[in-house]
């Protein structure tokens, strides 16, 4: 079975991430065809089309690492019932200069966990519209709205509720059937 190689963008900066410790138990729980890379956003500066006739190293080396990886998998939280600014910055980064946008054809999947009682489901939706923009083929299903509790993941980062552990070893399943799927489609 082939290997694919599957690129994390962390839709938080915040240093004691929630959804950075969701990126890490998701791991843990993925297929072993499966092969995982962050891609960092936090050194991406303010887009402005201004940079597009040249662009500075970080955002080009931002674009070189999603070339470089048959899926991108975002693990987001919600800020105001979106996505954070700061992930809708490294997305613009990636669409530009226009004719190069990295997520063209480029296969990406959602989750995300946050406290509150929708858990994210506002900001998936808004981040599944701004994929769609940018011609990203997406695992549509399942979806996956992770409520965020402090028992939720062990000190050793792994999934500590047995039922939530069963349902994203099947969101991770899913995702290695969907990579799987438009790699051989491509
Ligand atoms: C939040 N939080 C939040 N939670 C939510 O479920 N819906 C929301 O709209 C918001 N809005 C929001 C705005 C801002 C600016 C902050 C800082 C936080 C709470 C949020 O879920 C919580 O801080 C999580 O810890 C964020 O995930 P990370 O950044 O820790 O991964």
């Amino acid at each position: 079975m082939a290997n694919y190689k599957v690129g994390i963008i962390i839709g938080s900066l915040g240093n004691a991430s929630i959804n950075r410790k969701l990126a890490g138990a998701l791991v843990k729980l993925a297929p072993p065809n499966l092969d995982f890379v962050e891609i960092p956003i936090r050194d991406l500066p303010l887009y402005s089309y201004d940079y597009d006739a040249d662009f500075p190293a970080v955002a080009l080396a931002f674009k070189q690492a999603i070339k470089d990886v048959d899926a991108v998998l975002f693990v987001t939280p919600e800020y105001n019932r979106s996505i954070p600014g700061g992930l809708k910055n490294a997305i613009d980064w990636a669409s530009r200069p226009a004719g190069t946008n990295s997520f063209t054809h480029k296969p990406s999947a959602i989750i995300g966990t946050s406290p509150g009682a929708i858990s994210t489901a506002l900001a998936q939706q808004h981040l599944r519209s701004i994929l769609a923009a940018c011609d990203s083929p997406q695992m549509m299903a399942p979806e996956a709205y992770v409520h965020f509790t402090k028992e939720l993941i062990s000190d050793a980062g792994e999934i500590a509720i047995p039922a939530t552990e069963d349902f994203l070893r099947r969101f991770m399943a899913a995702l290695a059937s969907f990579v799987t799927r438009m790699a051989s489609s491509a």
